[in-house]
């Protein structure tokens, strides 16, 4: 492994929001060098760079028939072991099947996509989730048109990978919000047109959010993952709105919205998982982008830490510091 992001996924098991098997090696955001490969592997080879899948199709399910392989529900990755039943740690589960957060992992091939050469190893780990969860979720999950207006509420890894899709796709105004001033300054680095701090009062957000965007946004996406601001995100649609709900709530939290206008105006609401991913189209793509400038995932990353120091890189996550972790071995 050369670099392994701390994303708020990995904070959300840590924390006991999400219940998986125990024990187990977290992380999921990663990107390494091959150092051998089983038989009959002929991608990657050894010595390849490569970015890593958390989401491993199982192939035979509905989902991968229809060959929406990011819906696949029976996948091995959720399973937290290799497709044969094993793990690489002898009995300690393997998150998402990669367990990124180690100096060596087992992966399943089809999780290890190589990439091309010159991308940073941290950039080569955030493509493994972050990146292509939120630029994704614009550019496959909701496909925003060229002209659209857009905002992103919580300006995370996932968020302002929200933002970056949005300035690829043509969007016409990029309001970017959250509740930490920082955060609105690292979303104009990477091209949102507005700002918005949340003080908590929603009603304020959505009026000025309104006011920004002639009425209100055409597509809202949510990288948060909490209640109030999916509430949000659903009131601030104008007309024929769209909500893209990206981030992902503690398991069983439930949100609320008026029925009557939401279908009287024709309005939407998506869920994105992964960024609609398809990993061996969609990681060279981004990377590419990566490269030629397009996506400045580099800026991201605002801290480079050691495997020591998760538990802190965690407890600055809590406190809403730092945009990016990502851990160097
Ligand atoms: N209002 C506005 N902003 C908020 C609020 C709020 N009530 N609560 C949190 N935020 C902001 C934080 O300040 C932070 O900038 O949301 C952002 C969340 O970023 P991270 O904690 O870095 O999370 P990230 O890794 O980007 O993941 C976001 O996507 O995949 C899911 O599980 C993941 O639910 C998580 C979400
Ligand atoms: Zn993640």
């Amino acid at each position: 492994m050369l670099a392994s992001g701390v994303c708020h996924s990995d904070l959300h098991v840590r924390d006991g929001e999400w219940d998986r098997p125990t024990p187990i090696v977290m992380g999921h955001e990663g990107a390494g060098i091959v150092e051998a490969v089983g038989p009959g592997v002929e991608s990657p080879r050894v010595g390849e760079m490569v970015a890593l899948a958390w989401l491993i199709p199982c192939g035979v399910c509905r989902s991968c028939r229809r060959g929406r392989t990011w819906e696949c529900p029976d996948s091995p990755s959720y399973r937290h072991t290799l497709l044969d039943g094993e793990t690489a740690f002898r009995g300690v589960r393997s998150y998402c099947a990669i367990a990124t957060m180690a100096e060596a992992s087992v992966v399943p091939a089809d999780a290890a996509i190589p990439l091309p050469e010159g991308v940073d190893p941290g950039a080569a780990a955030l493509i493994g989730c972050c990146v292509t969860t939120g630029v994704g979720a614009v550019m496959k999950t909701a496909a925003v048109p060229a002209g659209s207006t857009v905002a992103v509420i919580g300006l995370g890894g996932v968020g302002l990978s929200c933002v970056m899709g949005a300035v690829v796709a043509g969007a016409s105004r990029i309001v970017a919000i959250d509740r930490v001033p920082a955060k609105l300054d690292a979303a104009r680095g990477v091209g949102a047109t507005d700002t918005l701090l949340a003080d908590g009062d929603a009603t304020s957000t959505v009026a000025a959010l309104r006011d920004m965007t002639d009425g209100g946004p055409d597509f809202v996406f949510e990288a948060i993952g909490r209640p109030s601001t999916v509430e949000l995100a659903i009131a601030a649609l104008p007309v024929g709105g769209t909500a893209v709900l990206v981030g992902m709530t503690p398991v069983g939290e439930r949100a609320a919205f008026e029925v009557y206008p939401f279908v009287d105006g024709a309005r939407r609401i998506i869920g994105s998982n992964y960024g609609s991913a398809e990993p061996a189209i969609d990681f060279p793509r981004y990377a590419g982008w990566v490269l030629d400038g397009r996506l400045p995932v580099d800026s991201l990353i605002d801290r480079r830490i050691g495997l020591d120091d998760v538990e802190d890189a965690f407890q600055q996550m809590r406190e809403g510091r730092f945009v990016r972790q990502v851990i160097e071995f």
